[in-house]
């Protein structure tokens, strides 16, 4: 960035942020233990080996969340997300005791999204209604593919039958599902990726998230990698789940997010408009606006570890400020993921500071073709969807790289993030 740019923004843009109104307050609770570790997954999930010592985490869950009251004094929770690792673990009176140990703590909206994660290699139905009965009003089914041999090489605990069961049962009970899956999976073809997604559609979930497969760094498959389908091949199974979601009445809003309208996930809209979160639970992330800044904090992320310090009453590895230099591309990293974009106006709302701060690259990247030149909206287009990672960086300033000679590559599909 030039000086004069750099100068321009200073006279613009103060550098604290100043909100009419703090932002929608959302809730993680994040629980870290899984009957396998999966041999793609790099999210903070840990093997269970023996018992998981569930009534000492739910006390560890209810202490992180008295610690972080002073932070959030005075709000409402709009909706809580429970996630994973497997939730699904834990018995549904333990969801029950946390659910009821929240409520007596903070406000919640009376039609607050509550959702909660769930392993079809954990299904139980009086389980399942357990949750539902403790106050859990959506479930996130993690399916990942209802073919046996898919299932066999993701390493899944679970197969076709308890994959069936789980999303018949999560129905029958929720109504509000999502189920989750994967696709370009070991040597899948493009009429298997087909059939997956046909099978899903008998069930006519509200929801459904595909996400690519991809080999992150510490996996399993990152070190031996299996025969995953070619660039091209991925991209045809992509365009071919896309279109047949869309004939089926989806509507793709977000990168790997499909609903039937009004069925989005409220929780995680939350997150893409740049609204505020709690996370509490072992390596659990939030994003707080105060009057005169935003915060990113991160738990302690090893389960023991957490357990120790939350007990000792300092649950928090990581408290840091959003600082103006950042605050812009961090929006954009979220709302650039929505089909439809954001208002121009939510930038001030959220962020804090004049839409101006992002003037450059919003300038830039509508020349390139990669954001629509609506005023009103900012609102990727195709080209700015396909090439996501790309548009993302133009709003990287001030890091040594040059934006506008950046070639278009199509870089890591991106990845949904709690
Ligand atoms: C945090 S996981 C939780 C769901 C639950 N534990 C399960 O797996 O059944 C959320 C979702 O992320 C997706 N996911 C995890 N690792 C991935 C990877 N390497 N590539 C693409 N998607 C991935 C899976 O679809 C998974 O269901
Ligand atoms: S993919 Fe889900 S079940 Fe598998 S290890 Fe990760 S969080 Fe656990």
């Amino acid at each position: 960035m030039t000086d004069t740019v750099v100068a321009r923004i200073d006279a613009v843009a103060p550098s604290q942020p100043r909100f009419a109104a703090l932002p929608p307050l959302a809730l993680y609770v994040h629980i870290p233990w899984c009957i396998r570790k999966c041999p793609y997954c790099d999210f903070n999930s840990h093997e269970a080996k023996g018992d998981v010592p569930e009534s000492a985490y739910v006390d560890a869950l209810v202490a992180d969340l008295e610690c972080a009251l002073p932070s959030i004094w005075g709000r409402r929770i709009v909706s809580i997300f429970i996630g994973g690792g497997t939730p699904s673990l834990f018995s549904a009176a333990a969801i029950d005791r946390l659910l009821g140990a929240i409520r007596a703590r903070v406000p919640l909206s009376p039609e607050a999204e509550i959702t909660l994660e769930a392993n079809p290699g954990t299904f139980e139905r009086d389980r399942f209604a357990g949750f539902h009965a403790a106050g859990v009003n959506r479930l996130s089914l993690g399916i990942q593919s209802f073919n046996p041999e898919h299932l066999r090489a993701l390493g899944r605990v679970h197969g076709e039958i308890e994959a069936r069961a789980a999303a018949e049962a999560a129905l029958a009970i929720f109504g509000n599902v999502n189920f989750d899956l994967m696709y370009a999976l070991p040597r899948q073809t493009l009429a298997e990726a087909e059939a997956d997604v046909t099978a899903a559609l008998a069930f006519a979930p509200p929801h459904l998230s595909f996400y690519q497969l991809t080999l992150e760094p510490n996996t399993l498959f990152h070190r031996h990698p299996p025969p995953l389908p070619d660039d091209d091949a991925a991209a045809d199974i992509e365009d071919a789940v896309h279109d047949m979601l869309a004939e089926a009445g989806y509507h793709h809003y977000e990168t790997s997010a499909h609903a039937r309208p009004g069925s989005e996930c409220r929780h995680n809209l939350n997150y893409w408009r740049f609204g505020d979160y709690l996370g509490i639970g072992a390596g659990a992330h939030s994003k707080l606006s105060f009057p005169d800044r935003i915060v990113r904090q991160i738990r302690f992320k090893q389960p023991r570890q957490y357990l120790e310090r939350t007990a000792a009453g300092a649950p928090l590895a990581e408290d840091v400020e959003i600082t103006r230099a950042d605050v812009g591309f961090e929006f954009m990293l979220n709302a650039l993921r929505l089909a439809d974009g954001v208002p121009v106006s939510l930038f001030a709302e959220r962020t804090g500071h004049p839409l101006a701060l992002v003037a450059r690259p919003l300038e830039l990247a509508t020349a390139r073709g990669l954001i629509e030149s609506d005023p009103t909206v900012i609102r990727p287009t195709a080209l700015g969807r396909r090439f996501l990672n790309d548009l993302q960086a133009l709003f990287l300033v001030d890091r040594g790289r040059d934006a506008r000679t950046a070639p278009l590559v199509r870089l890591d599909p991106v990845r949904d993030g709690h």
